[in-house]
């Protein structure tokens, strides 16, 4: 497609609010299909969600095979693990059940079985000939909007690197964001989801490729995540939290699909591929410091960010407007208690050049708002080592408590 062409892609059918995954079986009805794969990840099979999902699709008249090792940060060998199970259960069709891990390993196991060849020949944009394979996606977390976007990432074991591939057959056919299945998501899990579905909204308001359609979608995102996200993070079974939620992560996601994102995403699949750390975290982290970089790119667009924010701008300029986003940032991030830097997760600062080349090349780059040089990278990546100190001892007691 022409650079110069905007395109607007989504799913076609995106369903929403309690009960919602009592549709999946009409729905895979409605396309034919006979055998279709469960994707999903082992925490999710233990506690019998795959279960009840196959239960549902059985009772419609397809048959079940279940994937349940869908790992938090998928790899290409998990990629083709999948894609064994798929040809070996004779599968024509996809059912991803989780967040961002499950959706992107469905999404690379369904280009393979479309398109043949390894996960890494699609890395990058549009690489792909096929449509998918039917795929369905139930998203669990609010959330990474993987559930219905054109974006999946994998992880290059080799390389230590995670492939970002952006391609629009991808897309899944059906998304189905039930907020029931959120209402047992741990408080930093709740927290970290959030915010990455607050920094897909704001890279994708300052992005290069930015349109009205993507502002107006940001703009509501904007006003629901200040007053929803610390109520869910507070109180799990805050059922309108949760469901406003769905609809914050759900309009990030439409605006980021198409106006792509930028260096905190392309910086946090670095950090998130070398050391294997959640990619909800990784972008709360690095979220406030490229702000900084961006802010005089964009002074006007992240003064209304703060506005947006709940930050009273009146009467002071923009430029010290556009400072109160980040003070705005950083106090959502202080009430979630969200890490303070990637040291105290174990990252080293040997690591941060080849860290910085990586992110350059990430496709998720292109569209931020000001170009930076390696050592501009290297600086933001300093910036968000964060407090020097001992690491923390276990990473789970900071994200999965
Ligand atoms: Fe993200």
């Amino acid at each position: 497609m022409s650079d110069v062409l905007k395109q607007f892609v989504m799913p076609k059918t995106n369903l929403f609010g309690p009960g919602a995954i009592q549709e999946v079986g009409k729905r895979l009805n409605d396309l034919e299909v006979k055998k279709t794969l469960i994707v999903t990840d082992e925490g999710l099979h233990k506690l019998g969600l795959s279960e009840q999902i196959a239960n549902i699709i059985t009772a419609a008249g397809i048959d079940v095979a279940i994937f349940p090792k869908a790992e938090p940060n998928p790899t290409d060998q998990n990629i083709e693990d999948g894609i064994a199970v798929y040809h070996a259960e004779n599968c024509d069709s996809i059912v991803s059940l989780g967040g961002g891990s499950a959706h992107d390993a469905a999404k690379g196991i369904g280009l393979i079985a479309s398109n043949g060849g390894r996960i890494h020949d699609y890395e990058g944009v549009d690489k792909s000939e096929n449509p998918l394979v039917p795929l369905i996606a139930i998203n669990t977390t609010a959330g990474t909007a993987s559930e219905m976007t054109r974006f999946t990432i994998i992880t290059d074991t080799a390389r230590k690197v995670k492939m970002a591939i952006v391609d629009k057959h991808v897309t899944p056919l059906v998304s189905i964001n039930d907020p029931e299945l959120m209402i047992g998501l741990p408080p930093a899990l709740t927290a970290a989801t959030g915010v990455d579905a607050l920094t897909h909204a704001i890279e994708s308001f300052v992005s290069t490729n930015a349109t009205p359609i993507t502002d107006a979608c940001t703009e509501k995102v904007l006003q629901l995540v200040p007053e929803f996200l610390p109520r869910a993070y507070a109180n799990g079974a805050d059922l309108e939290a949760r469901e406003q939620m769905v609809y914050a992560q759900f309009l990030a996601g439409m605006a980021f699909n198409n106006a792509s994102l930028g260096y905190v995403h392309a910086i946090a699949h670095q950090l998130g591929g070398f050391y294997n750390l959640p990619h909800g975290v990784c972008n709360a982290i690095l979220l406030p410091h490229v702000c900084r970089f961006n802010l005089t790119a964009r002074t006007e667009r992240f003064a209304r960010i703060a506005e947006l924010l709940g930050e009273n701008v009146e009467g002071i300029s923009k430029r010290d407007a556009a400072e109160k986003a980040i003070t705005a940032i950083e106090k959502l991030s202080k009430d979630l208690n969200i890490p303070s830097g990637f040291r105290e997760l174990g990252a080293k600062d040997e690591d941060i050049e080849v860290l910085a080349k990586n992110a350059m090349l990430d496709v998720c780059a292109a569209t931020n708002p000001r170009k930076a040089t390696l050592e501009d990278i290297k600086q933001i990546i300093t910036a968000a080592m964060g407090p020097v100190g001992k690491p923390t001892e276990s990473l789970e007691a900071v994200v999965l408590s």
